[in-house]
């Protein structure tokens, strides 16, 4: 185990146990339709990859880059900047978020709005990780895999300055990782 975590929260069996229950979800609500799936990058990187390729439903791939936290922070900036759209027109189209964790709710309030300004017929919503400790604004996901509590969780996409993301657990950070960071800023 990396030194910088405390404990694993959800290794690799779990997680890839959960995402097969949730492909099954999403497999069976949209049947023979097809899809567009949205990925929010960069966090949502491994889940997606994992989710889409257990997918049966018919889709289309996207990816958004989009983000709300200042690089070495562990609270969100409460800024949501899209650095990078859809390239798929998605005017009529059923669209599937995949996204790692929503925690204040902003990000994917944001993202959905957007989605539904260009016009998707429907939005709707699959994350892994839900902390409903911060949420600010009203938004739920469709699929969700696992509830977490309130700790500051890297992994599996996941990163803290950009570091942890490749790690295939989800881990809870040592505190003194970013307490120290803060210290020397
Ligand atoms: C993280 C995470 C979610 C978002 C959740 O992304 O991947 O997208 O924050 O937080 P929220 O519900 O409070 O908006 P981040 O902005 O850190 O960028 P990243 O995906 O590149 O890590
Ligand atoms: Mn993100």
């Amino acid at each position: 185990m990396n030194s910088d975590i405390d404990k694993i929260l959800f290794n690799k069996e779990e997680i890839s146990k959960k995402t097969q229950k949730l492909a099954n979800q999403i497999d069976c609500d949209y049947g023979d339709e097809e899809i567009v799936t949205v990925g929010i990058l960069r966090g949502a990187l491994f889940f997606m990859a994992d989710l889409l390729r257990i997918l049966n439903v018919k889709l289309l791939t996207d990816v958004m880059v989009v983000s709300s936290y200042d690089e070495s922070d562990i609270v969100s900036s409460g800024k949501v900047i899209i650095q990078k759209d859809v390239s798929i027109d998605i005017r009529n189209r059923d669209v599937l978020i995949v996204e790692d964790i929503v925690d204040t709710g902003l990000t994917l309030y944001h993202v959905k709005q957007h989605l539904l300004d260009n016009g998707a017929k429907s939005v709707k919503i699959c994350t892994l990780l839900d902390k409903p400790t911060n949420r600010k604004v009203e938004i739920t996901s469709d699929y969700n895999g696992f509830i977490i509590p309130n700790n500051f969780v890297v992994g599996y996409g996941l990163g803290y300055a950009n570091r942890y993301r490749n790690l295939d657990y989800i881990g809870i950070l040592k505190p003194e990782v970013y307490q120290s960071k803060e210290n020397e800023s």
